[in-house]
């Protein structure tokens, strides 16, 4: 379907296999680098999408460098550590728990919302936690807009983590997301998705 002025309104078919029903975790990946501009273009499409009030928690720290792969590593579960060495970029998706200081920019509407958050800290980390996680979720799909495959961990150390690249700042990790080519000799049989009658009521 298009408007009047012709914009698609629905994604084309190729572009929902490449982000959805084609589109596959990558576990293993070719030598392929990932460049500063692509890794920008994945940031450029995700910040688009909807948080809470406008929030957007979510911080990214990319880690290529030699050196800090080095200090990711041991950080990783064991089973993760091949990916992360063969993945050009690893991300460490974190939450920033003072997302608050920003509100009278991003949200310049919600008249003393910071304030209020100011001394609200568990309200601030569980809307921090639940928005960053939407976040992920749109940065994977970027990834994948981008040509990119992602490989998204959770199996890591997190306060390890949050010691060696956060400490002392208000960023907290969540998630980790391998970023490159995927090497297309290392896949597992697709696992079955849940039926729309196992997951939905129309009510
Ligand atoms: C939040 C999250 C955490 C994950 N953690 C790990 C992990 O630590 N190690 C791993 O090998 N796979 C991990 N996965 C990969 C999932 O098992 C995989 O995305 C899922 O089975 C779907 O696979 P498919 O995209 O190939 O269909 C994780 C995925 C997500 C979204």
């Amino acid at each position: 379907m298009t408007t009047d002025a012709g914009i698609a309104r629905t994604l084309d078919p190729h572009a929902q296999d490449l982000l959805f029903r084609q589109a596959r975790t990558a576990y293993s990946f070719t030598d392929r680098a990932v460049s500063d501009d692509e890794l920008s273009s994945i940031y450029d499409v995700m910040q688009w999408a909807p948080t809470a009030m406008n929030a957007q928690p979510l911080r990214i720290a990319f880690v290529r460098s030699p050196q800090a792969k080095a200090r990711l590593l041991p950080l990783v579960a064991e089973g993760n550590r091949q990916k992360v060495s063969e993945a050009p970029v690893t991300a460490i998706l974190a939450m920033d728990i003072d997302f608050h200081e920003h509100l009278p920019v991003v949200s310049p509407q919600m008249q003393g919302a910071r304030e209020n958050l100011d001394s609200a800290i568990e309200a601030r980390e569980s809307m921090a936690a639940f928005n960053s996680a939407l976040q992920a979720g749109y940065f994977i799909l970027a990834v994948r807009g981008a040509g990119l495959s992602a490989g998204p961990m959770g199996g890591f150390d997190k306060a390890g983590v949050d010691e060696e690249f956060f400490a002392g700042t208000s960023w907290r990790s969540q998630v980790l997301v391998n970023i490159g080519h995927a090497n297309p000799e290392v896949q597992f049989p697709r696992n079955p998705r849940l039926t729309l009658d196992q997951v939905a009521q129309f009510l």
